[in-house]
């Protein structure tokens, strides 16, 4: 099993904040936001991460996490020339992930859980996770049947058919490259992790836990404060780095 950290993007949502560094580069209370997805990764096992950023910005990712050797762990750095979607970092991937699983985990997602259990036990096909929140319209949505089968997977749907949010970490194996070469960019001209999950789904290879802890999206100014918040009050225990 591989690693990615998604960081890149504009981080249009914290200016005037990101305008001189990545979004994933703010403090959360007293670390870089990317060390907790980094800390959720290690403490999860997997060692050999990918990093992709955004080509302003390279330089501050290699001057704070280097080689990874500090880290017991190897970094590999890629460089997104525009935000084209989630899907994409599967396509750049492609080269480092050879024929490997892959853990990814997006760069301004902070959790409580240790995944180290869903990342063993997995053998084939995608598994993806789901928190109930109270603003579902923000994220990826799943709608679960009577006996909790999925029944739809929505970007951002506008009336939201269930209150559970798809989570920033997500476990494909090898065939994910593929899938995202073949997704067609939606009208905010993206490619969808989304559409990943449909895939999966279509193919009866999707399975989806729920995530128990915390969970916070810090990619705006409520949240990102909010994330400072459950890190002073909650997380700093977790914390192996
Ligand atoms: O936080 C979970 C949500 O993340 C999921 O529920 C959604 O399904 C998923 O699309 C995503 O939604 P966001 O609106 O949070 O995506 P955002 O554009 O903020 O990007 C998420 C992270 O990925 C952020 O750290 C920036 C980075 N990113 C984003 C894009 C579009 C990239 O590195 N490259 C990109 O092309």
């Amino acid at each position: 099993m591989k690693g990615i950290i998604l960081s890149g993007g504009s981080g249009t949502r914290l200016k005037p904040l990101t305008n001189m560094t990545s979004k994933q580069l703010l403090p959360v209370y007293n670390k870089p936001m990317v060390y907790y997805p980094l800390n959720t990764l290690l403490r999860a096992g997997i060692k050999d991460i990918l990093i992709i950023i955004a080509p302003e910005h390279a330089g501050n990712y290699l001057n704070l996490l280097g080689s990874g050797k500090e880290f017991g762990a190897r970094f590999t750095y890629e460089i997104q020339d525009e935000p084209k979607g989630l899907a994409e970092a599967f396509i750049i991937a492609e080269s480092f992930l050879e024929d490997e699983n892959v853990t990814m985990i997006l760069g301004d997602n902070i959790f409580q859980n240790d995944f180290s259990e869903d990342i063993k036990s997995f053998k084939s096909g995608g598994r993806i996770f789901a928190k109930k929140v109270a603003d579902p319209s923000r994220f990826g949505v799943v709608e679960f049947d009577d006996r909790m089968q999925v029944v739809s997977i929505v970007e951002k749907p506008k009336k939201p058919k269930s209150e559970y949010a798809i989570p920033g970490i997500y476990i494909f194996d090898n065939k994910v490259v593929e899938y995202a070469k073949n997704v067609i960019p939606s009208k905010r001209g993206e490619i969808e992790i989304t559409d990943l999950h449909n895939a999966y789904l279509k193919d009866g290879e999707l399975d989806v836990r729920m995530v128990e802890g915390e969970w916070i999206d810090a990619g705006t100014h409520d949240s990102l404060l909010d994330a400072s918040i459950l890190v002073r009050e909650k997380l700093q225990g977790d914390m192996i780095i």
